[in-house]
């Protein structure tokens, strides 16, 4: 029960109260604390086909921030988190939930394209800063790019691009293209069908999955039916592992070459064991990259989390990397905009992937790797496309 207040006792709170508030307008006034801690909201998956992606993401964003102290431009990080599920239905309310709840300095989300648009609206809407650790939807750097949206994954365009060239050099002229049926499946192949018709190969057939369908018995038996040189993909995380699967239990390994974005062989190569190997891809990472930066970063991480890194965790990692280049340069005021996003457009990231910068529609500018799976990894076989920037189709800033 509250016992009624001496007046001693109101006294001293009343004093303690007004400090408090004096102290609180001040630094309304201020626009914020430099010892405020910076609020960092993560919008990924947990649960679903792509949690494995997004716990790799969070993952490799905590790494780059404990390894410099855990500070940002020297302030202290709180981290906020919601489960966006991969499911777009619910992206909105998400994004503002994480935005207007907990009012975060900076979004980082999220894997899955359809999700990552309703997070670009609002983030246009509310002027809240976002960086985008893997959604490839070509729009967020294209014609919705936005001085407050940043990408340090990729464009959907970026991965397939060099694909089609790699498949030709390997006398594979027909080619059928499989993937899930939503935005990143979709831009995938449009791009893949680009690179490969210049590069002299003809796609067959675009075959689709709804998204995360994983039941692909009927497609393997059409690929089966049209017999072409090489079969091409968008799949990942849980739906990669099914796919690979199903595919040499459906006899197909050997008899038709398997190729995709290299996301299909990202942290599943144990769950797919010898079904994946062989298979050719392309993105702008291997863990068997051989440079120091990913040696240390592969160390450092497999001893914070007990599991080996991949792309995803290589994206998180990058995206802390340039939030602690960005603050350092502001001495951690969040609130100097302008100062923060030129110096997020002027980044240099030194990572595990290779050095890569920033085009002027805010997407990495990067080599993109060959890579075939031997004895369980992704080995590089050959750089597929040196410093590949995205067209930014439609992007005006
Ligand atoms: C996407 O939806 O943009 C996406 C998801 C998973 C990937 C790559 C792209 O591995």
């Amino acid at each position: 029960m509250n016992q009624p207040l001496s007046n001693d006792q109101s006294r001293r709170d009343f004093i303690a109260g007004f400090g408090a508030l004096a102290g609180f307008s001040l630094l309304t006034l201020a626009g914020c604390s430099r010892s405020d801690k910076v609020r960092v909201g993560f919008m990924l998956p947990y649960t679903g086909t792509y949690a494995q992606l997004g716990v790799a993401i969070e993952n490799g964003f905590r790494l780059a921030l404990d390894q410099q102290g855990g500070t940002l431009g020297g302030r202290d990080v709180e981290y906020f988190r919601v489960d966006d599920e991969s499911n777009p239905a619910k992206a909105t309310d998400n994004a503002n939930k994480i935005i207007t709840r907990d009012k975060v300095d900076v979004v980082v989300g999220t894997v899955h394209s359809g999700v990552a648009m309703g997070m670009i609206k609002v983030a246009r809407e509310t002027d809240t800063l976002l960086i985008i650790p893997n959604a490839g939807a070509d729009a967020a750097t294209g014609e919705l790019c936005a001085p407050n949206v940043f990408r340090t994954s990729f464009s959907n365009w970026q991965p397939t691009h060099p694909l089609g060239k790699v498949m030709v050099e390997n006398g594979h002229r027909k080619a059928v293209f499989i993937t899930w049926k939503y935005a990143a499946g979709e831009q995938a192949v449009k791009s893949f069908a680009e690179g490969y018709t210049a590069a002299g190969g003809t796609v067959v057939k675009e075959l689709f999955v709804p998204f995360p369908n994983v039941e692909f018995q009927a497609l393997l038996t059409e690929i089966a039916a049209l017999r072409p040189d090489a079969v091409a993909c968008f799949f990942a995380g849980g739906g990669a592992v099914k796919f690979v699967k199903d595919y040499a239990a459906a006899g197909l390994k050997g008899k038709i070459p398997l190729y995709g974005s290299g996301f299909l062989t990202e942290g599943v190569l144990d769950a797919q064991g010898d079904a994946a190997e062989g298979i050719i891809t392309t993105l702008h990472y291997a863990e068997s990259l051989d440079n120091p930066r990913n040696k240390a970063f592969r160390a450092a991480y497999l001893a914070a989390y007990d599991s080996q890194a991949d792309v995803y965790a290589v994206q998180g990692y990058d995206t802390g990397l340039l939030l602690i280049q960005a603050l350092e340069k502001v001495g951690g005021d969040f609130t100097n905009r302008n100062a923060v996003i030129a110096a997020m457009e002027g980044a240099v990231i030194d990572s595990p992937r290779g050095r890569w910068t920033m085009s002027k529609a805010h997407n990495p500018i990067q080599d993109f790797y060959a890579r075939r799976v031997e004895n369980g990894h992704n080995k590089v076989i050959g750089v597929a496309w040196k410093a590949l920037e995205d067209p930014a189709l439609g992007c005006k800033m």
